[in-house]
């Protein structure tokens, strides 16, 4: 194990009914004026946004809207909210939405008291050490940005996506009411199926040895993952079972399954080339990213694929790993190759130079990707 210092300041506030707490939690954390950001409708159409605003009014907190905000959310956005913060006088952001609402809000926060760019954190050439506080109602199970430090932002003028991640920019409080998941079409509730195992995984490959604690947590998650699927994808409304794969969700991805290891990350960087490019869905781009990644990896680095195939999927086998890997995405209607996420053409080398141009020569830890490997593993996905 690695030494590590772990610290996840967030407030769960996890069931059902729990979003009308939105006002007394904001008056606490964020604020008496805050900016309301939200997505393209979702929430406007499940009427979750008029409770989230009644409450926030019984709580005397004043609020701008910021909506509109798309999949895959773009620096435009965040330069916009960064003004209308600033002239507003705003202390505090809530997010009510999924990864793309939350990852906005997070950097309009870090971009407000910053007198520079606010790009200059996601170029690596300034270090966030404050934000404006930022609040979640989450209504996706998937990106795990309601307990993340990180926000995910692409550049327009040259595609760049980019994560930055620090604890200054992890939500003061998350609410995670179940029942809001229900709305979800069936293809999203997969593709963030498939997003919160691949933040376990990413995790769970790594060079560091015996993290034995932090492995099992990683393969109990995995398996409660892979059990619940099919049951939320065939019955939407099962309270239970979005229950548990909301609550995968969040803690895929705020830390506790990365504790004492160096984690990998080639493939969300991967991946993150393909939706910047292609427009795509994150989850339904891991979904062809990861088992190319681990199907490569394992000709290098066999252990951990086999640990994975044996404890999570019971079965032997580097080939039958990727393949029960493979055959869990095809059983949510997942794509496994390119073609299959609607990409008929795809410009490896563009992908690759991309990658390492925004990324660096060597990706990972597990077995670090250059461009040979990384050009190798894009052909996987073929
Ligand atoms: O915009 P609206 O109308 O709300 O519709 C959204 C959007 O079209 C819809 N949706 C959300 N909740 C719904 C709903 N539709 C019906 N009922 C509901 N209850 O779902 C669509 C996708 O929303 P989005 O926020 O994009 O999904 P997700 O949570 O998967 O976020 C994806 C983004 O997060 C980034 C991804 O790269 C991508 O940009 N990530 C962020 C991470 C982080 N901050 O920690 C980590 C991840 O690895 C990921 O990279
Ligand atoms: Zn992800």
């Amino acid at each position: 194990m690695e030494n590590f210092d772990y610290c996840t300041p967030t407030q769960y506030v996890f069931g059902r009914g729990t979003e009308d707490r939105v006002g007394g939690l904001s008056a606490n954390c964020l604020g008496n004026k805050i900016l309301l950001c939200f997505g393209e409708g979702s929430v406007v159409r499940s009427g979750l946004l008029e409770r989230v605003k009644r409450s926030l009014g019984a709580a005397a907190v004043e609020f701008i809207e910021f909506g509109g905000i798309q999949p895959n959310p773009t620096d435009d956005r965040v330069y916009e909210g960064i003004d209308l913060c600033r002239s507003h006088g705003v202390t505090g952001l809530l997010a009510v939405g999924g990864g793309s609402v939350i990852d906005t809000a997070k950097a309009i926060a870090g971009g407000v008291p910053y007198r520079g760019d606010f790009w200059d954190f996601w170029a690596g050439k300034a270090v966030m050490d404050r934000a404006l506080p930022v609040g979640v109602v989450l209504t996706i199970a998937a990106a795990g940005s309601e307990g993340s430090g990180n926000s995910v932002i692409t550049k327009i003028d040259g595609a760049k996506k980019v994560s930055l991640r620090t604890n200054v920019l992890r939500p003061r409080f998350s609410i995670l009411n179940p029942e809001l998941t229900m709305t979800l079409p069936a293809y999203q509730t997969a593709c963030g199926i498939v997003d919160m195992m691949a933040h376990i995984l990413e995790r769970y490959f790594s060079p560091s040895a015996d993290c034995d604690v932090t492995d099992r947590m990683c393969e109990g998650a995995l398996k409660a993952i892979v059990d619940i699927a099919p049951r939320v994808i065939e019955t939407p409304d099962d309270y239970q079972a979005r229950a548990n794969i909301m609550w995968s969700g969040t803690v895929a991805h705020n830390g506790i399954c990365g504790v004492g290891r160096i984690e990998d990350w080639t493939s969300h960087a991967m991946e993150h080339e393909l939706s910047a490019i292609y427009g795509v869905a994150h989850g339904a781009g891991l979904s062809v990213v990861f088992p190319a990644w681990i199907a490569y990896v394992a000709r290098i680095k066999p252990d951990k694929v086999l640990q994975l195939g044996s404890r999570v999927f019971g079965v032997s086998g580097v080939d039958a790993t990727v393949g029960a890997l493979k055959n869990f995405n095809r059983s949510i209607s997942m794509p496994v190759t390119l073609g299959e996420l609607g990409i008929d053409n795809p410009d490896i080398d563009l992908l690759v130079r991309k990658l390492h141009e925004t990324k660096g020569a060597l990706i990972g830890s597990y077995c670090p990707t250059d461009a040979h490997a990384s050009e190798a593993i894009y052909r996987l996905m073929l």
